[in-house]
């Protein structure tokens, strides 16, 4: 959720990049910083705690230039904190560098920079980008080619910004991986880098956006386009309207098409703030439990609705195996009409992404009177759910427009992640290396999900919506932790498509569903390389024996399921506890585009709302 703002011409760059990280303010951040030239060398201000701290240190000690670079920051590696926030400088204060993402490698680049002498002033990962960008800036070399050997070192999504005294005509602004935004922003003898468009759309609304490995090099009076492997490339300049609602859609056809697409960086904006990836520490401010009190608790009872119910049956796979305590799940439409056994050593956990569900909200109502302590995964700030809880701990996704939950379903699967870490650390369940070994594997997190998302090969969904949209029943298999995705990715089907599609426990189809099976049934398996890979296997030869259509979402390179199933949809490989966060995707795509093939509403399906408040 990083906000960054670059400005080249005339006028004051300071101020204009203050204002543009205002309106990237409610993207949420923890500290802020503004670089800019100033006579000839980089001149900082930054703070920790809102732009209006930020504001007056700038009102107290000015800085003003042509040129300048400046950033929220929602932490990841280090605390928040002055030394944490951005812009970060290499070794001699020559250049400064944003940045918006995740450096998966950083903990073995920091250790080889260190082994050469270079002494780190902060905990960031970003700060490693500085030093390797200032390592490669040497004699003649430009400073664009310097950020392109320093990217080639980097694993993990990543958008920067590089400003340098020695080239204090341009701005270098580069993209790896699906990390934040980058639109370049074309003025009148004047130019702006934002890593979102509110922030420079008052300025101008003709703007080219990066796409992964690509690089601008920007001047007062134009950009030059590179890919990182220093081919150039014209991008495609975009006129983006005024109207905030089709500005806020951009490119994309529908609001659930962009919510799919954006989780890549999503994914990164649930985490940020909350993952210290350096030292593997958690932290969710907004859970009041001690750990005196997350040791006497004796279950956990986990209560939602629809999507989110879904993310909850995933839940509970995470909290027993990192936190050790027994989780039921609950359907909160009917949670209220029994007499459920609930005490003040429950933890009574709601998912909502609304924050308004009227049955949620009343089984909260019950937890709290018969004394449980409340806690809520939500993506609405301020809404009722958030404003009755006694934890909370935010979905940070952004505003979710499309009535099928897509974007708001993974970050809440990430909140349980963090949330079961957290409460594994303090009722001592896991060990320091065991957290560290999880975090690592969420960090890697959204670079798999961006692969998936890649547009380069969604064709195959097409194609699949093609095939299968006249079909009027689907079947949709999962086992262990990816049953519930089974659930899920059939009411995404059936919520905007209207086809009838049942999510089942693939253990269970001998014991009724088989009856189905014929050509008309498609049957949907999910079956990644995990503990439950060959049983899943064999439903595949269940359903090929009766005629039974097979789409099977799989690992890549798994070649035996290809050879069986009719097509298969693959997902690279991640630690089983994240699985599902990988194999949801593709079935949001395949339910998105079977709808569109159908020429349904998909942002506003019929007789649904996007906040259910009536029971
Ligand atoms: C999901 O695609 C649905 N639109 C619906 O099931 C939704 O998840 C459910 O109504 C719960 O909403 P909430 O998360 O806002 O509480």
């Amino acid at each position: 959720m990083c906000g960054i703002v670059g400005y080249i011409g005339p006028r004051n760059a300071a101020q204009i990049i203050l204002d543009g990280l205002r309106r990237l303010e409610y993207r949420g951040y923890d500290s802020a910083g503004i670089a800019v030239i100033q006579d000839g060398k980089i001149a900082v201000r930054r703070d920790v705690g809102k732009l209006s701290v930020l504001a007056d240190r700038m009102a107290e000690s000015p800085i003003a230039g042509e040129i300048g670079v400046g950033h929220t920051r929602w932490a990841t590696h280090g605390k928040p904190s002055e030394r944490n926030a951005h812009p970060h400088a290499d070794g001699d204060g020559r250049l400064v560098v944003v940045q918006n993402g995740i450096v998966e490698n950083f903990r073995e680049l920091r250790a080889e920079l260190e082994a050469e002498g270079v002494v780190f002033r902060s905990d960031t990962d970003t700060e490693v980008i500085a030093h390797l960008i200032g390592m490669f800036y040497q004699a003649d070399r430009p400073l664009d080619d310097a950020v392109r050997l320093a990217l080639s070192r980097l694993r993990g999504p990543s958008a920067i910004v590089a400003l340098s005294s020695q080239s204090p005509d341009i701005l270098v602004a580069a993209r790896l991986g699906n990390a934040g935004g980058v639109a370049i922003g074309f003025g009148d003898g004047e130019m702006f880098i934002a890593s979102d468009m509110p922030a420079i759309l008052e300025h101008t609304r003709r703007m080219a956006f990066l796409e992964s490995r690509q690089m601008a090099v920007v001047r007062r009076d134009g950009a030059r386009f590179v890919w990182l492997d220093g081919q150039p490339f014209q991008p495609k300049i975009h006129v983006v309207p005024w109207d905030p609602v089709s500005a806020a859609k951009g490119s994309y056809k529908h609001f659930m098409q962009k919510e799919i697409y954006e989780q890549a960086n999503s994914l990164t904006d649930t985490m940020r703030g909350r993952v210290d990836l350096g030292s593997s520490e958690v932290y969710l401010e907004g859970v009041r439990l001690t750990a005196e009190q997350a040791c006497s608790l004796t279950q956990m009872v986990s209560v939602a609705c629809g999507t989110s119910y879904h993310s909850e049956l995933v839940g509970q796979f995470m909290f027993e195996a990192l936190a050790r305590l027994p989780v039921r799940v609950e359907y909160a439409s009917e949670f209220r009409y029994r007499d459920p056994v609930i005490d003040d050593a429950t933890l009574l956990l709601t998912i909502t992404q609304s924050g308004e569900t009227v049955d949620t909200l009343a089984a909260m109502e019950e937890g709290r009177e018969k004394g449980a302590h409340l806690a809520t995964i939500v993506n609405v700030i301020g809404s009722q759910a958030a404003r009755i809880s006694d934890s909370i701990v935010y979905m940070h996704t952004g505003p979710e427009i499309g009535v099928a939950s897509t974007k708001a379903f993974t970050a809440s699967l990430v909140d349980q992640y963090l949330l079961a870490i957290h409460l594994g650390t303090l009722r001592g369940t896991l060990s320091a290396e065991r957290r560290r070994v999880l975090l690592d594997d969420l960090a890697t997190l959204p670079t798999l999900a961006g692969q998936l998302l890649d547009p380069a090969g969604h064709k195959v969904y097409e194609e699949l919506a093609q095939a299968f949209f006249r079909f009027t029943n689907f079947l949709y298999l999962g086992r262990g932790i990816n049953y519930p995705i089974a659930l899920e990715g059939a009411l995404k089907l059936k919520e905007i498509s209207y086809i009838h599609a049942e999510g089942y426990a693939a253990g269970e189809m001998k014991h009724g569903p088989i009856a189905l099976i014929d050509e008309h049934m498609p049957v949907v398996v999910i079956a990644p390389q995990d503990h439950v890979y060959d049983k899943m296997l064999s439903q595949v030869e269940q359903v090929k024996a009766r005629g039974g259509i097979v789409i099977a979402v799989a690992s890549e390179g798994d070649d035996f399921i290809a050879a069986k199933a009719d097509h298969v949809l693959r997902i690279p490989p991640a630690s089983e506890l994240l699985t599902p966060i990988l194999t949801v995707i593709p079935l949001q795509l395949l339910a998105y585009h079977i709808a569109v093939r159908r020429g349904a509403d998909v942002d506003q399906p019929r007789n649904l709302a996007k906040s259910v408040t009536v029971e």
